[in-house]
């Protein structure tokens, strides 16, 4: 076995070979083999011993240089920067996304300084690195974990070629407030789902094997409630009861943590008045004591330093030391740590053990990368740099087309309008019908918007000359100034056409009136689904109503396809489109996978993780709501109940919501038995069939009720589904198995109980549309 001196000790390094820097093509994962492979964690005992041993050997201020993650951008990389990491006051590195920039940091910290302790280096690597996949909400409404995984495992051999060691993803925030712009990046908001899509996400980046040089570390996010900030208002407060928190929002982290995710993010908020990064309660008593987390923990950007704008903290000594007494490991883009750290130790008001417990993590987090035996692991020699970062052979685009036409969701298709025939005459319109930014979505890495495809290109590319596409650009995504300027602010990335709204809004009326048909592109710029990026109103912005309302005037069947991050509010879109497609922020291979769709060579299947309202009055609405004391039925309206007198009360789509271009039908629900005892087992089984003409996938949805508890229960909870595809006239009877965990709850003590009693069990094609069936736990 060959051994490598590292500061004075000997490690074994049997990894320790050129690492295999080109990504091999992804071949197809297998779902379950992702949800039972893990990467073994390193041997505790040689890990802890190494870590023991060079702990031993740092000076403090060595120490606190660990706890210090900068942001270095692109050609930002300052002689200070190299100078601070070969004098040891710099752990690790984000935002520096080239092996090309990253190598003469690494080189700083390995050969210049004294203990040689390799930095890593972390991304924002949401939903792929230089190819671009469908946004977290897209990914999730595939409800494909082989598509998922699949998106995630390129994701990680592409960053880890790039020299990238963690992921600051994947974000696991439950998110059931569409004014909130970070719906977007997450998987919705369903707690059973999206703790799945956590783990595969989780497995998928770290591999078999963590310190292999194409798996990266997930730094999970953002820990915790981060999606439940009052308003949909970005970094607000949460205030939420423990009971809630226990059973609808901190599962998907615990669920990341089960499977084996090393690092985890704290998130911006607070909770019930203490900011979660100076929360012990969160950091210790949850996080380490209860769910066993071993790993690295690191504070949102500047997060330390707004302790003080929380009114938790007098000042940055103070920050410090909260942070650091909570719990937070990695200070991330924060000078309090380096500043404070030292002098509270000083003075007796932080302990030693605050220090080295972080730093304990971080080597061990360093130690689990591989770093130690090999810190060139992910970077290769300079002689192996890829000559052309963006070049076309480092991107999987077949896999991308592949995952993003899973995404796309078809809200509405009446009169079969969709599939278009590859004939005639479309007019395709809107302001982001020719968008190769947009179309990558907001946290697109090192995605590149000119290797990117737009609904225009994939469509001329679909249809070649068979079919006459006239353009027109019809409206500006917004004609708000102060929005504009908004979404430009950093990025020029919303190109505004000067010419007058009305004059755009002619052009495509001129060309829907030449045409057989409209597809109009509308929805929100990326930007506008973004950290940052709250909104009040979650309509089509005016501009573009204008414009499909004179589009809609020609009398010309219209199709929509939407871009957006967001659930937004479509009533009048419902009512006066022929069809409707969701399309998110679909990637690289956006445009050639909704041409797929848009065509018909692909059959759409995808479902809503989010509810649509029909307007942002009723928000939050989610599919798991209590029932009330006086709930409403749409059946026999009463003024007397929980309800808006002023629309239709309902969701617009409810969760678990897609068609298809065939139709499936569903027998009715039978059990296995009628009544079981605990532990007994129990499968609900349906019978799904395919109707239509066409070959389909359709998910099939199982939902529980416990229809009296000690506590209010949910009208319904996800606890399985199966996602099938079906030729014509084809039935497939589905089992769905039904755990005791399953109804389990967490009660009103915070402890998970099982309450014999009545259980309904629905199942659908989505979360309204249900069979239903009845059991009893005796
Ligand atoms: C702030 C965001 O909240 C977080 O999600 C992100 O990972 C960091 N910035 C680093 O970019």
């Amino acid at each position: 076995m060959k051994l490598v001196r590292f500061a004075g000790l000997l490690i074994s390094a049997a990894a320790f070979v050129s690492p295999t820097l080109s990504v091999a093509a992804a071949a197809p994962l297998n779902y379950d083999a992702w949800m039972n492979r893990q990467a073994p964690a390193a041997d505790p005992q040689a890990r802890d011993a190494f870590v023991e041993n060079l702990l031993r050997q740092m000076t403090l201020d060595e120490k606190i240089g660990q706890l210090r993650l900068i942001s270095v951008g692109p050609d930002n990389l300052r002689p200070d920067v190299i100078k601070d990491i070969a004098a040891g006051r710099i752990g690790a590195i984000f935002n520096t996304v080239v092996a090309r920039d990253i190598r003469p940091m690494q080189q700083a910290a390995v050969d210049n300084s004294r203990l040689k302790i390799p930095l890593f280096f972390a991304y924002d690597v949401l939903h792929g690195h230089r190819t671009v996949f469908p946004i977290g909400l897209g990914l999730a409404a595939s409800w494909d974990m082989e598509a998922v995984a699949t998106s995630a495992r390129i994701a990680a051999q592409e960053a880890a070629a790039d020299g990238l060691d963690m992921s600051f993803s994947p974000m696991v925030d439950i998110t059931r407030d569409p004014r909130w712009g970070r719906v977007s990046e997450g998987y919705g908001e369903d707690t059973w789902l999206t703790s799945r899509i956590g783990q595969v996400v989780v497995r998928a980046y770290q591999g078999t094997d963590l310190t292999a040089p194409d798996s990266i570390m997930a730094g999970v996010k953002h820990f915790a409630l981060y999606g439940a900030g009052e308003g949909g208002r970005d970094y607000n407060t949460v205030d939420m009861s423990p009971q809630r928190m226990a059973q609808d929002y901190l599962p998907p982290y615990k669920a990341a943590v089960d499977a084996g995710a090393g690092g985890m993010m704290i998130s911006l908020n607070s909770i019930n008045g203490i900011p979660a990064t100076s929360n012990k309660w969160l950091l210790q008593d949850v996080l380490r004591k209860q769910w066993g987390f071993k790993g690295l923990t690191i504070s949102d950007h500047g997060a330390i330093h707004e302790l003080m704008r929380h009114g938790v903290a007098r000042d940055g000594r103070e920050a410090a030391k909260l942070a650091i007494q909570a719990g937070i490991d990695l200070s991330m883009n924060d000078r309090l740590y380096a500043e404070h750290l030292a002098p509270l130790l000083r003075d007796g008001d932080i302990a030693q053990e605050d220090i080295d417990r972080a730093v304990r993590d971080v080597l061990a987090a360093k130690y689990d990368l591989g770093l130690f035996a090999d810190p060139y692991r992910r970077l290769g020699p300079a002689s192996e740099d890829p000559p052309d970062v963006n070049a076309e052979s480092r991107l999987h685009r077949e896999a991308a087309r592949d995952i993003a036409r899973r995404s796309l969701v078809l809200l509405k298709n009446d009169k079969q309008t969709l599939p278009l025939q590859k004939q005639g005459t479309i007019a395709v319109v809107g302001p982001l019908h020719d968008s190769q930014r947009d179309v990558m979505g907001s946290w697109s890495a090192a995605g590149v918007a000119k290797q990117s495809v737009s609904v225009l290109t994939g469509m001329q590319r679909a249809v070649g000359d068979r079919v006459r596409l006239i353009t027109a650009h019809g409206a500006n995504v917004t004609d708000d100034p102060a929005i504009q300027r908004y979404l430009n602010e950093y990025l020029p990335d919303v190109v505004v056409d000067p010419r007058p709204a009305q004059a755009m809004i002619d052009e495509a009326v001129q060309a829907a009136q030449a045409a057989d048909v409209v597809v109009a592109v509308v929805g929100e710029a990326q930007g506008m689904a973004h950290e940052a990026s709250s909104r009040t109103d979650i309509d089509v912005p005016p501009s573009q109503k204008r414009l499909l309302e004179a589009l809609k005037a020609t009398g010309k069947p219209l199709v929509i396809v939407l871009m957006n991050g967001r659930p937004l509010s479509l009533t009048w879109e419902d009512a006066n489109a022929d069809a409707m497609l969701e399309t998110w922020f679909a990637g690289t291979e956006g445009g050639n996978a909704i041409a797929d769709v848009l065509f018909g060579d692909y059959n759409p299947s995808g479902k809503l993780t989010m509810t649509f309202p029909k307007n942002v009055g009723q928000v939050p609405l989610y599919y798991q709501h209590l029932n009330t004391g006086r709930p409403f039925n749409p059946a026999a309206p009463n003024k007397y109940t929980s309800r808006y007198f002023d629309i239709e009360n309902g969701p617009l789509y409810p969760f678990g919501y897609g068609l298809s271009y065939t139709q499936f039908s569903l027998s009715d629900v039978s059990l296995s038995s009628k009544a079981i005892k605990a532990r007994d087992p129990l499968t609900a089984s349906i019978t799904v069939r395919n109707t239509g003409k066409r070959a389909g996938e359709t998910v099939v949805q199982l939902y529980l009720q416990d229809l009296a508890g000690s506590i209010s229960r949910p009208v319904k909870e996800l606890k399985g589904f199966q996602k099938v595809m079906l030729q014509p006239g084809e039935r497939r009877t589905l089992q769905f198995p039904i755990t005791y965990d399953d109804l389990s709850f967490i009660g009103n003590d915070l402890k998970r109980v099982v309450e014999p009693g009545d259980f309904k069990v629905h199942v659908g094609l989505d979360s309204q549309d249900v069979k239903e069936a009845q059991f009893t736990l005796q």
